[in-house]
């Protein structure tokens, strides 16, 4: 291949792969199912929606995506989605949410018409001294139908912002306001938002985002190939889906490392040494802050099994929410070590991952007869694995 086209392919690879950014719905793959129940969520007056699940599962680009798909038939905020950070407070986001629609079309602000909507008013001006639910209800009431993704609910810290964007719901739905909240933000959010206010359950939809199955991924990749004109054998594809374990963010990242691989060697088939080479890659590339949290889970001066307890942990089966208990690490445990071991041999282990000196990389939850376990951050669990597979003590086989 010419150096010309080789550095164009490679940067057609770069592009149409995306490890790191959300993305909207004209590289979307799968999800029918989640789509259908925030869309069916949206045309019902009253409903308004929660989209939930683990960190990287695909929550901002679902979202992204409904967004694109009612912009006709709803009025958006100018600047789509609304982000929560840690100063995010209840009059903060409806200033935020309002200064984007224009006042004397209750449309979004255009920001190509030298500003004129700007001068000419945003809803925002509506709002009180004092921003409660109620006025954010009034203003809203016959205006027309808006539709309002606000993300990251997980991120606000004033417990007072909660209850009262909890109010605000119930409030929208008992006046039938055609407005549509969409909420976003990881599964602790959804308790916090229901347990300030239990009946504002009828008036909220949820929606799990699981982790994507086997299908979902292969689109994934399938779809980034096709675009730069590469193709990948079975095996390899289906190794990228293990090594991903259904997050879309490292299927993304190992695809284009596999992709890279093959085009250095000028061929378009990927195969299974591609995705050997772009495990060691997508480790190298992995955020700072997951190699740090690792190295803390698993450091213990003069301990070395916390580096099999934690590989064991990312074997071991978990329900839908990515929760695991002691009895489901005994067997991935077993195979590691090469020999039978029962839950007393790795409990305190467990119970150091939860504690601060271990990352906390895992969280606990009371069950019947113990506790139920899953990683804080669930993008460390292909690490995890990904680290084992690299220093060659655990088989691809068990993966
Ligand atoms: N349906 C999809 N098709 C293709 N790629 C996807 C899909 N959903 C998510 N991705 C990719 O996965 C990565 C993570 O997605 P996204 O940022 O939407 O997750 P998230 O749940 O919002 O993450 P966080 O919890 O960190 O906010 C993104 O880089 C995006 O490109
Ligand atoms: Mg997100």
């Amino acid at each position: 291949m010419a150096p010309g086209s080789k550095i164009d392919l490679i940067e057609r690879i770069a592009a149409s792969f995306s490890p790191s950014a959300p993305i909207d719905s004209r590289v979307y793959a799968g999800r029918e199912s989640q789509i259908a129940d925030v869309l069916n969520a949206c045309v019902q007056r009253g409903q308004h929606v929660v989209i939930f699940g683990e960190r990287g599962a695909g929550k901002t680009s679902l979202a992204n995506t409904i967004g694109q798909m009612l912009r006709t038939r709803f009025t958006m905020p100018a600047c789509g989605t609304i982000n929560c950070d840690q100063t995010t407070t209840f009059a903060s986001l409806w200033r935020s949410i309002f200064s984007e629609i224009a006042l004397s079309r209750n449309a979004p602000i255009s920001r190509n018409q030298g500003g004129t909507d700007r001068a000419q008013g945003t809803l925002a001006q509506l709002l009180p001294e004092e921003v409660t639910p109620h006025s954010v209800r009034t203003i809203l009431q016959d205006r027309g139908k808006f539709l309002i993704i606000i993300d990251e609910v997980d991120r606000i810290t004033d417990r007072s912002t909660t209850t009262l964007l909890a109010d605000t719901i119930k409030s929208l739905s008992d006046h039938a306001v055609d407005t549509t909240l969409v909420l976003v933000g990881v599964a602790e959010s959804v308790d916090t938002l229901i347990a300030e206010h239990e009946s504002v359950q009828r008036a909220l939809i949820q929606v799990h985002m699981p982790r994507m199955s086997q299908a979902e991924i292969d689109r994934i990749i399938d779809n980034g190939l096709a675009a730069v004109g590469m193709t990948i054998e079975p095996g390899a594809r289906r190794r990228i889906y293990k090594l991903s374990q259904g997050l879309p963010h490292y299927a993304h990242l190992l695809g284009m490392h596999a992709a890279l691989a093959a085009a250095a060697q000028d061929r378009t088939l990927i195969d299974i040494e591609d995705t050997q080479r772009a495990l060691r890659k997508a480790l190298k590339q992995a955020q700072q802050s997951i190699s740090d949290d690792y190295e803390r889970a698993v450091t213990d001066a003069g301990e070395t099994l916390y580096r099999w307890v934690l590989l064991a942990c990312a074997l071991a089966n978990t329900d839908e929410h990515g929760y695991f208990t002691a009895g489901e690490v005994v067997a991935p445990m077993s195979l590691l070590m090469k020999r039978d071991c029962q839950a007393v041999l790795f409990a305190r282990h467990l119970n150091a991952f939860c504690e601060d000196r271990h990352g906390p990389a895992l969280l606990r939850t009371p069950i019947a007869h113990g506790y139920k376990y899953k990683f804080r951050n669930a993008a460390m669990q292909p690490y995890v694995l990904m680290k084992g597979l690299e220093a060659g003590i655990v088989a691809p086989e068990l993966t």
